[in-house]
């Protein structure tokens, strides 16, 4: 593992690219540290996106569009190609298992006009890896090459990708050959002789380079395997290694667990990753990009507002529903559902004493007119505490 001071060393080369790729700088001495909204299904939908991208988030994505409804055009999938020029930069993310319909698929996402396409080789599920696609390409990776060359071939926007640490354990194992493929499968001079020099590497090291050659412009890392799904801790020491190997020239991404500034900087400095991208931590908590940035650089000018008592973060949720019941066809009942993850999950809500019942009551609330009489007693009951 290399030291901080080698970071530093990949800097000015990293902030070049850093600039075509368009992740933003937020400081002059910070050239890169973005902080990104990760895609989630049923969470990042436009509602929420314009909070985070209002408060702070760098990019933003969709949640995983599936590639093969795309071609058949099916409208509930379509749909979630709705972008906005105010979430800019935004990245549309496509899953799929066959090349031609990802491509196609790719083809079709380009009409919306994203600032990327991302192709998601991570999702664990089993309707999702267990068909093949997503993280069920860790176990395919010349299939997985072949679907994001494709799609890199089939679009001008630039194709981003995001990934796990391997399938299981066996693959933080480092190992020879790691990815199993033929030592002749489309490699450089260079990674021909890394490979009869025969040194031991881990499936991530190896994947990521492939993927970059491949004309993949950003790479995402989850910290976990496959078979981890979401439990145990995320681990950024991979992540660290994929970013300070000397053969990487696109900018990393690093995913899992970061929930508070102290974590985001540690990361930062501790692996290197150009960016941050920030899932779970946001729900019901969309300020948090902005916060983090108010920790991170006190002195920035740059900073975004956030909201900081109860009563102006409630304000925010209350916004978040009517907008999500705007998104969901104006169906009142639909959007307070969809907005259920929200309240269930916000740090607004927690550790507040005697909730329980006013807790069970916020997540049964089925019209606008019952949640934010609920949300109001919360502020009366609770928001000077
Ligand atoms: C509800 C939910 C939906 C998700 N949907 C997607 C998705 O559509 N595409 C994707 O690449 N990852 C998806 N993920 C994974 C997240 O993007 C992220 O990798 C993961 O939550 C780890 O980051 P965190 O620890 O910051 O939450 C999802 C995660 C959750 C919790």
């Amino acid at each position: 593992m290399s030291t901080t001071n080698d970071f530093s060393a990949k800097r000015s080369f990293s902030e070049a690219v850093l600039q075509r790729s368009g992740l933003t700088a937020q400081r002059s001495d910070k050239p890169s540290r973005g902080l990104f909204l990760a895609p989630m299904e049923d969470v990042t939908d436009p509602a929420f996106r314009a909070l985070c991208k209002r408060y702070g988030a760098d990019r933003v994505y969709t949640e995983f569009v599936n590639a093969d409804a795309l071609v058949r055009d099916i409208a509930s999938t379509t749909r979630k190609l709705t972008i906005s020029d105010a979430e800019r930069p935004v990245a549309i993310q496509i899953y799929g298992r066959e090349p031609e319909a990802m491509a196609e698929a790719a083809r079709i996402v380009e009409t919306a006009h994203p600032d990327f396409i991302d192709i998601n080789f991570g999702c664990p599920v089993k309707k999702v890896a267990g068909k093949g696609a997503g993280a069920g390409l860790l176990r395919d990776v010349p299939k997985m090459l072949e679907i994001a060359k494709a799609v890199v071939n089939a679009v001008h926007t630039p194709v981003t990708a995001k990934t796990r640490l391997g399938w299981d354990e066996k693959d933080l194992v480092p190992r020879i050959n790691p990815l199993g493929l033929p030592k002749h499968f489309q490699l450089s001079t260079d990674q021909l002789l890394s490979t009869f020099n025969s040194q031991p590497s881990t499936f991530i090291l190896e994947l990521a380079e492939r993927l970059q050659d491949v004309g993949i412009t950003e790479l995402a890392i989850h910290g976990r395997t496959r078979a981890q799904m979401y439990t145990g801790k995320a681990d950024w020491t991979l992540i660290g290694e994929v970013k300070n190997n000397s053969r990487m020239r696109i900018p990393i991404i690093g995913n899992g667990d970061v929930c508070t500034p102290e974590r985001a900087r540690e990361c930062f400095d501790l692996y290197g990753v150009d960016a941050i991208m920030i899932g779970r931590a946001t729900f019901g908590n969309p300020w948090i990009f902005a916060e983090m940035k108010a920790a991170m650089y006190p002195d920035s000018p740059e900073k975004p507002d956030f909201p900081v008592t109860m009563a102006e973060k409630v304000a925010v949720l209350k916004e978040h529903v009517l907008s999500a019941i705007q998104w969901c066809g104006n169906d009142e009942r639909k959007g307070i559902v969809h907005s259920r993850r929200h309240f269930a999950a916000s740090p607004v809500f927690k550790g507040l004493p005697d909730f329980k019942q006013t807790r069970i009551a916020l997540l049964r609330a089925e019209t606008v007119s019952e949640v934010f009489a609920i949300m109001d007693d919360i502020v009366a009951r609770w928001g000077n505490d």
